[in-house]
């Protein structure tokens, strides 16, 4: 298994280029089940999440072919096409190894008329139900069951319905995914109330109308969708990573570094930077205007390349995490690394994932002042943090533990680091060229 060894202390320098988003490419890469025709993606990550959803794809008839590099090809191009509709089982054996399995179900259902998905179950982060994906679908017609651990849904042709996606914990991402991706191939209009606004949704909806369907609304609460017979082909760069690009920002604030993010997706970022701001940290334009493309209105949301500048002092803030636009509960671990430095008392509140909090045992033992109490972690600004041995089964707690031994005295070594490259594709590559002390090393389980 693989661990970081992170030697702590140096600022960081230089140019980092963020990569294609991992949360707006599954479920895109899961809506070429929804033509026979070939889809291409540009931009997408080179990540383990990336492959589990490319092998979940081809026991489901649906081929996934990466750019070869050696052949001249571009790694980050994926080019899917099914060609055979007959599969309909998503197997245990790959969904529990990747809960955004989920989001072929839609897709499966609507295309091929029925669905037999193993149920995604909890995870590091909290229980995670499937519940209002279910009953979004039953809304348009679906027939479901649940069989020996798997969802096992049918319909001869879904219909168009209200369906009101909101939860206790607001609207859910991959349940507004599933529902648009099922009801673009329905008969008659779906009105999807307090849909998710996230950016990654906007981007599924640019890729769905690109392959013909007729959706509106997707950004806001409400998305309306007017169902189509078929749809075709399409052509289609993901948006980049707003959690990569903000873990980046947050890296080189907590070392007090000088960094340039090229292709920033500030637009999708506005509730992080806000308490970044307050924090004392800003983002500067480089040259002012957008990057490429963005300024033609290809990629939405817009992208900007950005220096990072941080005063030596960092403010303490309050941080609740919310659904989109509100501060994501992605970036959580890592604002809670750098609030460990702030001068005074933070509030960290999560309301998405109310037992997200891996990383605060581990960061205690790197010397940070946290007190837990239910979903919210009072965080008392410590002068420094030490370097320990550290390990956190969740993508962006390994993420926040990663930025805190940059910070911190010593040596970290933040072991199973398999968590990470879900998520950041060659991470400790990237820091590296910023000037960090990282390597990855191999240790025995
Ligand atoms: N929820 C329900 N019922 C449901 C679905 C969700 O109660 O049927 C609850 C969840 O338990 C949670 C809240 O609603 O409390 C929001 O969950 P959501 O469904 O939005 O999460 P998701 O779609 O499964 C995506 C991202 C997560 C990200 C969340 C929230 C992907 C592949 N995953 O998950 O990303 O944290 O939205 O923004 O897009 C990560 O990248 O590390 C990650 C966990």
């Amino acid at each position: 298994m693989d661990a970081f060894v992170v030697r702590g202390g140096r600022r960081l320098r230089g140019r980092v280029k963020i990569n294609g988003s991992k949360n707006a490419a599954l479920p895109l890469m899961a809506a070429a089940l929804l033509t026979d025709e070939p889809i291409t993606l540009e931009n997408v990550p080179n990540l383990r999440d990336i492959a589990s959803m490319a092998n979940l794809l081809e026991t489901l008839g649906c081929q996934a072919h990466r750019g070869d590099p050696a052949a001249g090809g571009d790694p980050h191009r994926m080019t899917l096409q099914a060609t055979d509709a007959s599969p309909c089982l998503a197997h245990y054996d790959i969904v529990r190894t990747m809960r955004a399995s989920i989001c072929v179900l839609g897709p499966l259902l609507t295309k091929r008329g029925r669905a037999r998905v193993s149920m995604p179950g909890g995870c590091n982060i909290g229980d995670r139900p499937v519940d209002l994906h279910l009953r979004g679908l039953q809304a348009l017609g679906a027939q479901i069951s649940l069989d020996e651990g798997y969802i096992v849904a049918e319909a001869r042709r879904l219909k168009g319905a209200k369906v009101f996606l909101g939860g206790t914990f607001g609207s859910t991402v991959l349940g507004t995914a599933n529902l648009m991706s099922a009801a673009v191939l329905a008969e008659g209009t779906t009105v999807i109330e307090s849909a998710a606004c996230e950016p990654e949704v906007v981007d599924l909806a640019r890729l769905l109308c690109a392959m013909g369907a007729r959706i509106r609304g997707a950004g806001s609460p409400r998305i309306t969708i007017e169902g189509v017979d078929r749809l075709h082909g399409a052509h289609h760069q993901v948006i980049p990573d707003r959690i990569e690009a903000g873990t980046f920002i947050m890296a080189a604030a907590i070392t007090n570094g000088d960094v340039v993010i090229e292709n920033c997706p500030t637009d999708a970022l506005t509730a992080a930077l806000d308490r970044l701001t307050e924090v004392g940290v800003e983002l500067e334009p480089v040259d002012g205007s957008p990057d490429a493309g963005a300024a033609a209105g290809e990629v939405d949301p817009i992208c900007q390349t950005v220096r990072v500048a941080s005063t030596r002092r960092l403010q303490p803030v309050q941080v609740v995490t919310q659904p989109h636009p509100g501060f994501p509960t992605d970036l959580q671990a890592q604002i809670m690394a750098l609030l460990c430095l702030a001068d005074g008392n933070s509030m960290i509140t999560e309301k998405i994932f109310p037992d997200r909090f891996l990383h605060v045992a581990e960061l205690l033992r790197m010397g940070a002042r946290l007190i837990r109490n239910g979903p919210t972690v009072l965080v008392t600004g410590v002068h420094h943090l030490v370097g320990a041995p550290v390990m956190a089964s969740d993508l962006r707690a390994s993420a926040g533990l990663v930025l805190a031994g940059l910070a911190a005295r010593g040596t970290t070594t933040v072991n199973r680091v398999y968590h990470l490259d879900r998520g950041y594709e060659m991470m400790e590559v990237a820091l590296r060229n910023l000037g960090a002390d990282i390597e990855r090393i191999n240790v025995s389980a």
